[in-house]
């Protein structure tokens, strides 16, 4: 049985995690989902954005379903809801974001190093004002997401652009040197380099040229929004969160969207994605993973949502994947 745990958050979070829901137990697939306090929701209630049983209940899952945190009224709050989900991450030690971003002519992977770099690095205020956050890498963290970032590149076109800002920074430069040492193990893949503010350029106007994009931390948050809204918006971007181990954690690439929270109208297309990328990497399902892709173009085609120009609320989009299952003979 496949155990999930699923924390919905705060605003449409919890919108997109129900359609989540839906359709895991839609699926011909043994399985067991969870939901547990996370996000704003939990500060409110307990004090904290990651209250211990939520992540006890995720260090037992074999996946973590997780909707997206974020309250306008705890933005630079003491305590905040995105305290929670960088502590998971490094709690679950999920060091490679893959972040996929597909379109006409467009098919490429961002990974995304997870645990590490400004996120969280020393910080602080000083005495004479001044604020401060650091950013740090070891050779094994980069080591480590780098040979993800290549076995990933092997199985897809061969071709590995490793992003970084060697011009300035001293972790690029470790970033650079620690890559080029790692590529020797993997002489099937094409490895380039590229600087990050000359990827975000080519991420709008070239963006068919990447097959597999490596990098850190900050620069992959950034490169990722860029890429999804390349490939048609933040609706539509899915990701997976891995370790070494399970669990992994499947979150969509948006945040709590609080201008549409409550209306109805999220786009649950980049939280099935991320189902989809649960049902390949952590429920060995390739063909569910298929299937649930194959449902989500279809209904994007022929109900699309409205921050796609559509009319579809969450509702039908979700009863338009559901229905397009259902009658999917592979599945009967
Ligand atoms: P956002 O991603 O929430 O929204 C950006 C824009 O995209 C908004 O106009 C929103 O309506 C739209 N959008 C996003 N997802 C959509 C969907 N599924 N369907 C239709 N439209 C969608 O970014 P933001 O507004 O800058 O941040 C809001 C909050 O979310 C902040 O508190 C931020 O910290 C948090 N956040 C959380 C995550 C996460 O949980 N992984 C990711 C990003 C931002
Ligand atoms: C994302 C989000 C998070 C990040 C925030 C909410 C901490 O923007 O998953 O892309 O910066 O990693
Ligand atoms: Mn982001």
């Amino acid at each position: 049985m496949l155990r999930v745990a699923c924390l919905p958050g705060d605003g449409i979070g919890p919108e997109v995690a129900a359609v989540a829901i839906d359709v895991l137990r839609a699926l011909p697939l043994d399985v067991e989902v969870e939901e547990h306090t996370f996000g704003g929701a939990a500060i409110l209630a307990d004090e904290t954005p990651l209250p211990e049983a939520t992540l006890a209940a995720c260090r037992e899952a074999d996946a973590v379903v997780l909707g997206a945190v974020g309250l306008p009224e705890l933005e630079g709050a003491p305590v905040r809801p995105e305290q929670g989900l960088i502590e998971l991450r490094r709690a679950l030690d999920v060091y490679a974001n893959l972040r996929p971003a597909t379109g006409p002519e467009i098919d490429l992977l961002i990974v995304r190093e997870l645990v590490g770099g400004l996120y969280y690095g020393a910080s602080g205020r000083r005495p004479d004002g001044s604020a401060f956050d650091t950013c740090e890498y070891t050779p094994r963290a980069i080591e480590r997401v780098a040979r993800r970032a290549f076995e990933l590149a092997g199985a897809r076109r061969g071709r590995l652009t490793s992003v970084d800002k060697v011009n300035v920074l001293e972790t690029s430069r470790l970033w650079r040197e620690t890559v080029v040492r790692v590529a020797t193990d993997y002489p099937g893949v094409e490895l380039e380099h590229m600087l990050v503010d000359t990827a975000g350029l080519n991420l709008v106007q070239t963006p068919g040229r990447f097959d597999v994009i490596l990098t850190e931390n900050t620069f992959g948050d950034i490169l990722s929004d860029v890429a999804a809204g390349t490939c048609g918006g933040l609706g539509l971007s899915a990701s997976a969160s891995l370790g070494d181990g399970p669990p992994g954690v499947f979150e969509p690439v948006h945040g709590s969207a609080p201008d549409i929270a409550g209306l109805g109208i999220a786009n649950p297309a980049a939280m099935l994605r991320s189902v989809a990328l649960l049902l390949r990497h952590a429920a060995e399902e390739p063909e569910l993973a298929t299937a649930l892709e194959q449902a989500v173009d279809g209904a994007l085609a022929e109900t699309p949502t409205v921050d796609l120009g559509g009319s579809a609320t969450t509702a039908e989009f979700a009863e338009s994947v559901l229905g397009r299952l259902g009658a999917a003979a592979s599945l009967r």
